[in-house]
């Protein structure tokens, strides 16, 4: 017999797999317990509980399916804590999780807005959508969501509908196996100083790719990464003239881990433009990432709706989850500049570490645009060049051009 146990998160009070039971008091759910179930995914359906609200402020959404929904929380989280009357398919392969989803549901009250079904994810986004397209898909998988994609983007409805997906894959997007992710997200990924940032465009270009392949267009909607996953959201909506156009957001980043100069090119520039330096003389060799999605990741009426749905809340949502939407807010208008790793830099010229505040007040007194970030607490964006900040650092810091302290 399974143990269960009952948790709350947000506004729902749902069954699931005991998590210290489970994983032996070591609270870190692993894929062989009865029912998935992690805890620490809290902040992800917050926002994700968030972001559907916002979505449905501009756009119907009458259906919604979650082909891999464990416990079925997630769902349940939307159905109890939005305001929508849509429909939801929950599906799982794991008949126990089955059977404790749709215990969750009825516990709940949503037997009339939602079935749970036993089955194969991509199967079940393809015939259940057959009669009546989704108006929004949530992909939450262990690891990659990539082999899920296709269906999902065929499950949804051509007229505009929502597509939400976690990747937990981290190694493959992170370029500790850039060979994995260009066979799965069809880019290269590279150790970079902000990698979680091309994690995050590796995934949205693999759903360009695969929209465009199906006659849609993308709008990235927001972005997310946190803990040890990314996540994004994303509108798709069949418009092949748009698509052909978005090929301009799809590129390449490249970076010199030596003096921290990058740039993107588009993948449709004819010749591989010069890589600019930052430091004179640099000799290190440039890597590249991708191809991948250049473009925006943030939607400014999105986030403003899901913060305006955190605040009226805000002792129910995790405060992080709010504090992520104002940094994600701040940083879209400086999106196009991948950001900058402080600490990272600072380490490659050997500076001590200032503060972020301070970099970016000195940064917007020398007249440059600067904003934190929520991918890390010690990045910024700015329009001025790594070698700008460095200069800037060298100033606050007190280090002379041959890296000496002043004194
Ligand atoms: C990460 S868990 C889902 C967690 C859930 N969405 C949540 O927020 O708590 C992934 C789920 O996918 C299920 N699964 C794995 N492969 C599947 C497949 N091919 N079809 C359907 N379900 C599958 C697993 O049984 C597991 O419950
Ligand atoms: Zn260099």
């Amino acid at each position: 017999m399974t143990d269960l146990k009952e948790y709350t998160e947000g506004k729902t009070t749902f069954l699931t797999a005991d998590v210290t039971h489970y994983t032996a008091g070591k609270k870190q759910p692993t894929t062989d317990m009865p029912v998935f179930y992690n805890p620490r995914m809290r902040i992800n359906r917050d926002l994700s509980v968030a972001i559907l609200a916002s979505y449905m402020k501009q756009a119907r959404v009458a259906t919604m399916c979650e082909p891999l929904a464990g416990s079925g929380i997630r769902t349940l989280r939307y159905l109890n804590e939005t305001l929508g009357d849509f429909k939801a398919i929950l599906c799982d392969a794991n008949p126990i999780a089955v059977d404790t989803a749709r215990r969750n549901i009825e516990r709940n009250g949503f037997d009339g807005r939602a079935k749970v079904i036993r089955g194969d994810a991509k199967v079940l986004l393809l015939t259940e959508s057959r009669e009546k397209r989704f108006d929004f898909v949530d992909i939450d998988p262990f690891g990659t969501p990539v082999p899920y994609l296709n269906a999902a983007i065929q499950s949804l409805n051509p007229r505009g509908a929502l597509l939400g997906a976690t990747a937990t894959d981290m190694p493959a997007l992170c370029g500790v196996y850039p060979n994995v992710a260009l066979r799965k997200y069809g880019g290269i990924s590279m150790r970079a100083p902000f990698v979680h940032e091309l994690a995050v465009r590796l995934l949205m270009g693999r759903i360009y790719d695969l929209a465009a392949m199906n006659d849609c267009a993308i709008m990235p909607l927001a972005a997310l990464s946190t803990d040890h996953y990314i996540r994004i959201w994303v509108k798709v909506r069949a418009d092949r003239t748009k698509a052909n156009k978005q090929r301009n957001s799809i590129g390449f980043i490249r970076v010199c881990r030596k003096c921290y100069g990058f740039d993107s090119t588009r993948i449709g520039e004819p010749t591989c433009p010069q890589f600019g330096h930052q430091a004179v003389s640099c000799d290190g060799r440039p890597t590249i990432a991708g191809p991948l999605w250049t473009g925006q990741l943030f939607n400014d009426k999105i986030l403003e709706g899901a913060k305006g749905f955190m605040s009226e809340n805000p002792e129910i949502y995790h405060k992080k989850a709010g504090e992520l939407l104002e940094l994600m807010d701040a940083e879209r208008e400086l999106i196009a500049y991948p950001y900058i790793d402080l600490h990272a830099l600072c380490d490659m010229y050997n500076f001590p570490s200032p503060r972020r505040e301070e970099v970016i007040q000195t940064l917007r007194a020398h007249g440059y645009r600067a904003e934190r970030t929520h991918f890390r607490p010690t990045a910024i964006r700015t329009d001025a060049s790594s070698s700008n900040v460095v200069g800037i650092i060298r100033t606050l810091v007190g280090v002379d051009h041959t890296g000496q302290t002043e004194g």
